[in-house]
């Protein structure tokens, strides 16, 4: 077992954070890691397509929110750091943003340094927590001291609630989030779906599920009802390439390759 700086990386089984890195041609990532990410390669070939197509959606809708006057950022399953990072993208746009990063997989605290280092005139931090006890993440000090509650917050759960089962209540728990944000306040998400292949990602699944991470798909209903109540911006509900494509890349991608629904949602 590996340790880094007292954190226990568990290198023996894969982890989705590392996954996800060598989807993105990162290199924080360990064997095991490699080995389960080529098995959903070999039934998935687009899916290192489908991790930058993801990315670039966070880059998009960030942005956005960020030039719609948006400046707190709540950030969870952050992922390890790919530069740019969330806060980079919104500090670019208003120095002054505030960004809270959340993530449960001790290797992305042992890298979340590199997600600290923001502009001086804005604020990151880093908490170390588990969407699936909101209570608990919501009640962290450096959460709470970070982010000024009473005003509009940008919410991301990006290629997070996919691994959040309906067993652990992933609905429930977005409603809790939810809860806590003031009107004005946005949800930014991006999830897996069989919609568009099927059979393909029904193997990749599986073979998430064989290396120990439970994980499940949304139906495009499924993914909607995450944001009842609030305002869908344009274009509402779409595979992730065609959120407000803005000619930056990855180009060319069908709905299939991507295999991802996206949105963002305002409270009213
Ligand atoms: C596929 S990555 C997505 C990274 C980033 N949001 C993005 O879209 O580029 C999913 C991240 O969610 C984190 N994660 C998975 N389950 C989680 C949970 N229950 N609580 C917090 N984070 C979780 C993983 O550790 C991983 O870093």
């Amino acid at each position: 077992m590996t340790d880094y700086e007292g954190v226990n990386l568990e290198v023996h089984r894969a982890h989705s954070a590392r996954m996800y890195d060598y989807f993105l041609g990162g290199v924080t990532n360990f064997a095991a890691d490699r080995e389960a990410a080529g098995k959903v390669k070999a039934v998935l070939p687009f899916a290192e397509l489908s991790a930058r197509v993801n990315r670039a959606f966070m880059h998009r809708s960030t942005r956005a929110l960020a030039e719609a006057g948006l400046d707190q950022f709540l950030d969870v399953g952050t992922g390890i750091p790919t530069s740019p990072n969330l806060h980079e993208i919104a500090q670019r746009v208003n120095r002054s943003a505030r960004v809270v990063y959340v993530d449960n997989d001790p290797i992305v605290l042992a890298h979340a340094k590199a997600l600290l280092i923001g502009t001086p005139e804005g604020r990151t931090a880093y908490v170390q927590a588990d969407v699936t006890d909101a209570a608990a993440l919501l009640a962290s000090a450096q959460l709470q001291e970070a982010l000024d509650f009473s005003r509009p917050i940008a919410l991301s759960l990006n290629a997070l609630l996919h691994f959040v089962p309906d067993e652990c209540g992933a609905h429930g728990i977005v409603e809790q989030l939810k809860g806590a944000l003031v009107s004005g306040s946005a949800l930014v998400m991006s999830h897996a779906t069989e919609d568009f292949a099927p059979a393909e990602i029904a193997r990749a699944l599986q073979i998430y599920r064989s290396a120990g991470t439970q994980v499940q798909a949304r139906s495009r209903a499924e993914f909607e009802r995450f944001f009842t109540g609030w305002e869908l911006a344009a274009p509402g509900v779409v595979p992730s390439p065609r959120w407000r494509p803005d000619g930056a890349g990855p180009h060319g991608v069908s709905d299939e390759q991507a295999s991802v629904y996206a949105a963002v949602a305002l409270k009213p």
